[in-house]
Formats: C-alpha cells, sequence, structure tokens
C-alpha cells in the first residue's frame, strides 16, 4: 500500500464519532469469533488450529474493511497497519490475543483486539489521520494451551521464541513445527518475523481485568502497574504399578497418591506466602486403569508473583517437597521448568498518558497489577508497554460465565481515542 501524500496532522474540526456503536459491535464480533471453537459446547481455540484459521480470517476481514494493510504472520498472528499521515516513521502497538483456554469466555484476548480495531474504524470515520502509524496485532497463542508453552505469537515477534519449543507435541502426538507449517505458517521464516523495534512508540494492550477489583471499586477501567511473573513447571512421581486387589497397602509405592499429597502441600504452602498463587491444572496418571496402583504422576504447577525472586524461592520449596515426599514414599521425583516469565513493570510514560487519558474521559483513574500474564510482558522486551483493564462480572474469566458491560467497552474505547490523541500532540 503506497505511503499517503503529506497530510496535516491536526485533529478535524469536528468531534469524533460517539463511541457506543462501535462498542456495540465490539461485542457482537466478540459473539461472532466465539462460535470458532474446536468444541461444540463449550469455547475452546487453540493454536493452529480449524478454529484459529477462522477467526484469524474473520478479523483479517474486518481489518482490511477498516482500510488497514492486513498480513498474516510466520507464526499465525494477525497484523493490520494503518498508515501515518506523511512519513512519520513512528508506529504504535496495539492488540492482545485471538486463541483461548479450554471452556473460556468470549473477551479474554478478544476484547483488546476488536477494541483498538474499533479505535482505529473510528479514526477512519473521523477522518483522522494521526503522525504516527498503529499497527493491530492478533496474537496466534497466548495462553499456550496446546503446546504448554505461552506467549509462541508475541514471543515471535518480539524475538524470544525458543526454537526448542517446536519439538514439543500435542496431546495427539503432532509437533508444533508441523502444526505451523499445517496451519500455514513458515517455520523457516519465524526468526525473519521479529518486529524491529526502531520505529516502535511502544505496545498498548487492552484487556478484561480477570479479577474482582474494577467491580470492588465501581470503576469501569483500570491502568495496569504491572504484571506478575511466572513460572510453568511439570512434576512428575515414580512408582511401581500394582494389583489393586493384592498389594498391601504398606507395601505401595503409589505415584498418585505422592500426587496428591505434593497437591495438598502446594496449596497449603501458597495460601501462607503473600501475593503467591500456584496452581495444579493438570495431571496425567499411568497407567490410568481403575484396577492398577498408579505408577507415574506428572502435574503440571503454575507459579506467580510480582516478585521474581519470590517466585523462584516459592518454586524452589515447592520443588524441595516434592523431592522430599517421593523419598518418604520410596517413590523417585522429576521436576522441569517449561517457562519462565519475569514479572514487567508498565511503562510509567506510556502509563501516564493512559491515565491521563482515563481522567480525561471524567473515570477516577486507577493502577492496579495484573496476577494474569498478558502479551504485553513479552512485547515489553522491545518497546514500552501499557495496558488498559476493563471491569468484567465478578471478576469471572477463564470460564465461560466471563462478561463485560458495553458501557465499559464504550468507555476503553473512549480511553484509548483520547491516548492516541495524547500521543499525537507529543510528537
Ligand atoms: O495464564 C494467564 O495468565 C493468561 O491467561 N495467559
Ligand atoms: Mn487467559
Ligand atoms: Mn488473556
Amino acid at each position: 500500500m503506497s505511503r499517503p501524500a503529506r497530510h496535516d496532522t491536526a485533529p478535524p474540526a469536528g468531534p469524533p464519532p460517539p463511541v457506543e456503536p462501535y462498542a456495540a459491535t465490539v461485542l457482537e464480533r466478540c459473539d461472532r469469533l466465539a462460535a470458532f471453537s474446536e468444541e461444540p459446547d463449550r469455547l475452546t481455540r487453540r493454536f493452529a488450529t480449524h478454529a484459529l484459521r477462522e477467526a484469524n480470517a474473520t478479523v483479517l476481514g474486518w481489518m482490511s474493511a477498516a482500510g488497514m494493510d492486513v498480513h498474516q504472520d510466520a507464526i499465525g498472528n494477525v497484523i493490520g497497519r494503518r498508515e501515518a499521515a506523511g512519513d512519520a516513521p513512528a508506529t504504535l502497538l496495539m492488540g492482545s490475543h485471538l486463541d483461548t483456554v479450554a471452556g473460556a469466555g468470549r473477551y479474554d484476548g478478544m476484547l483488546g483486539v476488536l477494541v483498538a480495531l474499533a479505535c482505529v474504524e473510528r479514526l477512519r470515520d473521523w477522518g483522522r489521520a494521526l503522525p504516527f502509524a498503529v499497527e493491530l496485532l492478533g496474537f496466534a497463542d497466548e495462553e499456550g494451551v496446546r503446546y504448554g508453552t505461552a506467549y509462541l505469537g508475541s514471543g515471535v515477534v518480539a524475538g524470544t521464541f525458543d526454537p526448542a519449543a517446536l519439538e514439543r507435541r500435542d496431546a495427539e502426538g503432532v509437533s508444533m513445527a508441523a502444526a505451523i507449517t499445517a496451519f500455514g505458517g513458515d517455520v523457516a521464516g519465524l526468526a525473519a518475523a521479529r518486529r524491529d523495534a526502531g520505529d516502535l512508540i511502544g505496545y498498548c494492550e487492552v484487556h478484561i481485568e480477570q479479577g474482582p477489583v474494577l467491580e470492588a471499586q465501581g470503576l469501569p477501567v483500570g491502568v495496569v502497574s504491572g504484571i506478575a511473573g511466572q513460572t510453568r513447571a511439570e512434576a512428575a512421581f515414580e512408582g511401581v504399578a500394582g494389583h489393586a486387589g493384592t498389594v498391601p497397602m504398606r507395601l505401595r509405592r503409589d505415584a498418585l497418591c505422592a500426587a496428591a499429597e505434593w497437591i495438598g502441600a502446594a496449596e497449603a504452602f501458597a495460601r501462607g506466602e503473600t501475593n503467591l498463587v500456584a496452581t495444579v491444572g493438570q495431571i496425567a496418571v499411568e497407567p490410568g486403569t481403575s484396577n492398577v496402583i498408579p505408577a507415574r504422576a506428572t502435574l503440571t504447577l503454575d507459579v506467580r508473583h510480582l516478585d521474581d525472586a519470590a517466585r523462584d524461592a516459592a518454586c524452589n520449596r515447592l520443588r524441595e517437597r516434592a523431592a522430599a515426599i517421593a523419598r518418604a514414599r520410596d517413590l523417585t521425583s522429576g521436576w522441569t521448568v517449561v517457562q519462565e516469565t519475569p514479572a514487567v513493570e508498565c511503562s510509567p510514560e506510556l502509563s501516564g498518558a493512559l491515565a491521563e487519558a482515563v481522567a480525561e474521559a471524567g473515570c477516577h483513574v486507577m493502577r492496579l497489577p495484573s496476577g494474569a500474564g498478558h502479551d504485553a510482558a513479552v512485547l515489553s522486551r522491545i518497546t514500552p508497554v501499557a495496558m488498559l483493564f476493563v471491569r468484567c462480572a465478578k471478576g469471572i474469566s477463564h470460564n465461560p460465565a466471563e462478561s463485560v458491560a458495553v458501557d465499559d467497552v464504550a468507555v476503553a474505547i473512549d480511553v484509548v481515542g483520547r491516548f492516541l490523541e495524547l500521543l499525537a500532540l507529543s510528537r
């Protein structure tokens, strides 16, 4: 797409169009995307699946209709670009992810992509030429459900993607490399898909809060101060299979009982530590039949904390506890750290502009940390980041009951519009 001639980058004379219709469209589009699922009775849209292919095609269509230059990158991120007025060599990134967890809500990720798209459409309808380009990203994998490693999409953009992950296999035994190729991606092109940060102003992500704080404070939006770090690990307990009817209890080396003891210990430990959360989300038992004493139990562990040293110390304690439980039961234990993402502080400057936009929109400015991980944590490796949280009902997320109010989405669109104007003024 050729660059537009040099434009006057002053805002048009009249006000921007009212936000309400755009907010309604955002929710309608979230409903449309929720139909693209791997499962008939709940929303599950994992990385490089047909469901994601359908969602990507739909979002690319909306981006293109909004006048953006669109493409899908080597890992399957969808990217739209709205050029700057004239030849300004600056770009603001916005977006979020389009993949979901299993049994997901329809706003985690998608809201951020679609609010950003609504802001681009509103600029178009207003006739507003900005002195910087806007690039909108829909990331192909933030949740890490299919391969256990989060942030595959933003990791490629930020250049943090670990090629060793290409060997990982999903539950059906499909390697990540094969899945990317089958999806139409380009394994050989992953490194080259890294975004050069030379022209970047920063990255702004809108996301549901996924927690109860904004609702408790009666606020529609909040500015994120920082994102908790996370460790994804796998623990394994190795015992001895045996006959459920003949082996006396005192002679058993039961891997599942060891795992159960450790899960309880992990919960009790995390309950006792301030601002620490630890979750065992998956467990696999072998041989996995009702009349065989389990020989092996493999569990996932997800540990979060705003302070990296505290998170590391917690992981060490949990690893040592697993080994101690295994020894006491004459079992062996294994521990693999699958992925570590450090805690991130959002950019004071960019967050300051976002906070000013919130205040201009007539809202009280609340800053709050994110216990959830976000693509912004990865993009912070290459550019300053800011996040705007949107209130969600009862703080529910990673659950079909996830919901947002259209009025709060309207506030978010208004705030991001004002944020863009503040950035334009500063250029
Ligand atoms: O797990 C998380 O924090 C995010 O939903 N990926
Ligand atoms: Mn999520
Ligand atoms: Mn998310």
